[in-house]
């Protein structure tokens, strides 16, 4: 190259003289080239090294920004209710009837849906949630990083709002199990957010990989289903860090397909982290932040623990039907007032600032027949048939 470059310089050159100065040129050039060399060496030295210190150093987590603070917010604090659904919202008739009982001072509405969904009169049943989806929404894997994505759309938007206090993540087969006022006291009432987290010794879910940013030793499990405040609603937010090497290094595993025998065993040997039920927890748990939760969820899951279950992809929620959501089984579900999480050898009694208190306000999976009878034994307080027979289908 630098050759070439010298001969098509000599070539250009006038006679012997030309020459001459010509290869004097030529030896400063090189001189040049050589400092220039050099001098290039030491910085992608100097560089290499700042980037090995990196290494050994693990990345620090950047000061809360806090974009949406309003500490000075005076005026009645609402809940914000996050909706994040597949499509429509088949329980609307439900909820619904929930917000009919309660103060629209006290409460907002956002719905992650699919891209281009809208919510009106003819998709939904109940006013509350007309035009409340998200113009920002994305394509959601379930299961996959992208629904922590659409969980921080929702909580980026209903920050928005200084008046939203609460965060309370709901999916759409979620009910509540209680009336507004008893729920929103309960909620408001209590300083912490509600994340279930608990230490994951068993599963291999944690990449060792992540070990740089995410020390093995704040690696949480919980259930994705989360009641906030509005710190921690922040700290979800602004935070880019975890999420990207959630993202790089937690990923869902495959479906179990039997047909691809001893490969399939090794497909589901590999790190299957289910972001959802990790990221949150982890999160908080970096930031310190566990001192400030209640570490149970306010949503009840009930899961089918049974044995072909767990040889193919683990436990499955069990869906309640209108037969196996009988009061009883209600009743059961409300008498709820403790948990047991067995890898810490904790047994968490449920409690909201300090006062002892039953462990679940919502629950999940609820089928259509099953919201219905909800409404039908007034669990959610008293309903208007006829709004219901008047509703779109
Ligand atoms: C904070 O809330 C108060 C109402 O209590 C409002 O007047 C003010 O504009 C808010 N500030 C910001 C930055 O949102
Ligand atoms: C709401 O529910 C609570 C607890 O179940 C009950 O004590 C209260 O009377 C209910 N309030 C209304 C307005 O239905
Ligand atoms: C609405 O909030 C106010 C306090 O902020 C409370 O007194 C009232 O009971 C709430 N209304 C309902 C229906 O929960
Ligand atoms: C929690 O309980 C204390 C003592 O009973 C009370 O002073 C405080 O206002 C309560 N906090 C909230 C957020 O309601
Ligand atoms: C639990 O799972 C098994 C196997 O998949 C299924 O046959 C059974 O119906 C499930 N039970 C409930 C209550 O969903």
């Amino acid at each position: 190259m630098v050759n070439t470059v010298i001969v098509g310089h000599g070539r250009k050159s006038h006679g012997e003289k030309a020459s001459i100065l010509s290869r004097r040129h030529v030896f400063r050039s090189r001189q040049k080239l050589v400092i220039m060399i050099s001098v290039s060496l030491c910085l992608l030295a100097l560089f290499k090294l700042h980037s090995l210190y990196e290494l050994s150093s693990p990345t620090p987590l950047p000061r809360l920004r806090s974009r949406f603070s309003n500490y000075s917010y005076i005026g009645p604090p609402k809940i914000a209710f996050l909706f994040l659904v597949r499509r429509n919202l088949p329980l609307d008739f439900l909820w619904g009837t929930f917000f009919e009982n309660a103060d629209v001072a006290n409460f907002s509405i956002y719905i992650h849906s699919a891209p281009g969904f809208v919510f009106d009169e003819t998709t939904t049943r109940s006013h509350f949630f007309y035009g409340r989806q998200l113009s920002n929404s994305i394509q959601v894997l379930w299961g996959e990083s992208s629904m922590i994505e659409a969980e921080k759309l929702l909580l980026e938007a209903a920050l928005e709002d200084p008046a939203n206090q609460r965060f309370v993540l709901l999916s759409d087969s979620c009910v509540p199990l209680y009336n507004f006022t008893y729920m929103y006291n309960y909620v408001m009432g209590s300083p912490r957010s509600f994340v279930d987290s608990f230490l994951d010794v068993k599963e291999g879910r944690y990449n060792p990989k992540m070990s740089r940013e995410i020390p093995r030793e704040k690696w949480r499990k919980g259930s994705q289903w989360i009641t906030l405040v509005r710190k921690h609603a922040e700290v979800i937010v602004d935070d880019e860090i975890i999420l990207s090497v959630f993202k790089r290094h937690c990923k869902r595993r495959p479906p179990v397909d039997t047909r691809k025998g001893k490969l399939n065993l090794k497909l589901q040997k590999q790190h299957n982290c289910i972001p959802d039920e990790h990221y949150v927890q982890t999160l908080l748990a970096m930031y310190g932040l566990e001192g400030e939760l209640e570490r149970r969820t306010l949503t009840y899951t009930l899961w089918n623990q049974s044995a072909t279950n767990m040889e193919n992809s683990g436990w499955h929620p069990v869906t309640f039907t209108y037969a196996s959501a009988s009061p009883q089984k209600i009743r059961e579900i409300k008498g709820i007032n403790h948990v047991y999480y067995e890898t810490e050898y904790r047994t968490e009694w449920c409690r909201a600032n300090s006062t002892l208190v039953p462990c679940f306000l919502f629950a999940r999976k609820f089928s259509l027949g099953a919201a219905m009878r909800l409404l039908s034994e007034k669990v959610i307080g008293s309903f208007e048939v006829f709004a219901l027979l008047d509703a779109p289908p």
